[in-house]
């Protein structure tokens, strides 16, 4: 910790180290969270979080933006050349910032939006009641085939015919299967939609060319730039060129004020890096890490939404295997080893969204680590081990001692 944040404020800079110290010594498995790396944090940490510049590099409503607008362009110029759209917008603050900003570009409030319901995979901010997305527009939604667990398009298709959206959103929080970007398309074309894919979670996956990318097949593609991507906090939307005007102005003066340039800077790091040949490497590795998980968990008796996962993430359904063992039971007794995940809604949930069927476990984190597949197995099965005896002391001891190995094995921060 630097020494004037000590000296300024403890009480923060003790919050910090302890936060550090969390990090290192559990195992992070949530599956939106990421390890950023040093020179992102340091982008972050650094004198353009006091610069005002409302508007675009070039076209700023402020003076001295000669370096700001460096920062941003490099941040988009990089995001263009790793996800290859037309057109970038890198200001969003969040992912639900990204989506918000598509909104406000291409619908009318009142207009409908078609989307995977929330306890089936889908977000917030895709137009659930309690999000802004929910109260500005019509919903209505989709949801996986209850016995396979993949979304099934002749399905999706006839619900697009039904209701006629005028956005359809693809892309997910929690269904752990690839989309099929060119078949929404198609469907979104059928009913005369735009196609929003709302890439968050697989932005690095994408990036990569280790899951397949949305861009030619829809019209607006957005993103977290936190997830998978490893980059600073935020969000990023990308879109053909004939949208690049409206975009903008929904994101500035339509939906933000003056642009985060520290966390763009960390974005302009982290796309950076990503650019780098190592980063394919992670990004295959992330994806073989959760398949392996996948494998373990399966082989010890437990359900997987979809039988399986495409990405980076798996979905526990308790329901079969360990029917009086809630969500929220299971992220307690792993929490209290040192294994962190959420308890998620599962296709088809009874539960409270406070309580649920389910655990959401991911393997970005673990990978940036440097964890591979033999350290994932054994991860896997002590998360079984847990959720099959969430309350014994000896299996709790015994996986603790374990996390504690593996952290100690494989530092985040040197
Ligand atoms: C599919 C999807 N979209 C949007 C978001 C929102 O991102 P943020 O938390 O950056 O607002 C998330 C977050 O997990 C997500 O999973």
């Amino acid at each position: 910790m630097p020494h004037h944040l000590t000296d300024v404020d403890p009480a923060v800079a003790d919050a910090v180290d302890h936060e550090r110290e969390r990090q290192e010594s559990t195992l992070g498995m949530i599956a939106s969270e990421n390890h950023a790396s040093e020179a992102v944090l340091a982008a972050q940490g650094t004198v353009l979080t006091n610069k005002y510049a409302e508007g675009y590099p070039g076209a700023r409503y402020y003076g001295g933006c000669e370096y700001v607008d460096e920062v941003e362009r490099l941040a988009i110029e990089r995001a263009t050349e790793l996800w290859g759209a037309d057109h970038v917008n890198v200001q969003p603050h969040s992912g639900t910032q990204a989506n918000m900003g598509v909104y406000f570009a291409a619908l009318e409030p009142g207009d409908t939006i078609l989307s995977l319901d929330l306890t089936h995979g889908g977000h917030l901010s895709h137009g659930h009641h309690v999000n802004f997305s929910g109260q500005l527009y019509e919903v209505a939604q989709y949801e996986v085939d209850p016995d396979t667990g993949y979304v099934e398009y002749d399905a999706l298709a006839a619900r697009a015919h039904e209701v006629e959206p005028d956005v359809i959103v693809s892309g997910s929080s929690a269904y752990p299967r690839e989309f099929d970007w060119e078949r929404v398309g198609e469907i979104a074309d059928e009913v005369d939609a735009h196609h929003l894919a709302d890439i968050a979670h697989v932005t690095g996956l994408v990036a990569a060319g280790v899951h397949s990318s949305p861009v030619e097949h829809a019209s607006f593609v957005t993103g977290s730039t936190h997830k998978t991507i490893r980059a600073g906090r935020g969000g990023i939307i990308m879109c053909d060129e004939e949208y690049a005007d409206d975009v903008d102005s929904a994101v500035f003066p339509g939906s933000q004020g003056g642009p985060l340039l520290h966390n763009i800077a960390g974005k302009a790091v982290g796309f950076e890096e990503a650019r780098q040949p190592a980063f394919e490497k992670y990004a295959r590795r992330t994806v073989s890490n959760a398949t392996a998980l996948a494998d373990v968990l399966r082989d010890r008796g437990l359900s997987l939404v979809s039988g399986g996962t495409d990405k980076h993430l798996v979905l526990v359904d308790l329901r079969d295997s360990h029917p009086d063992l809630t969500g929220a039971d299971a992220e307690a007794a792993l929490s209290d080893v040192g294994i962190v995940v959420n308890k998620n809604a599962v296709p088809g949930e009874t539960r409270s969204p406070f309580v649920t069927s389910g655990v959401r476990i991911g393997t970005p984190a673990l990978t940036t680590r440097g964890f591979g597949s033999e350290e994932i197995e054994t991860v896997g099965h002590l998360i079984a081990d847990v959720i099959d005896a969430p309350e014994d002391d000896a299996t709790r001891e015994r996986v603790s001692d374990a996390v504690d190995d593996l952290c100690e094995s494989f530092p985040i921060y040197k």
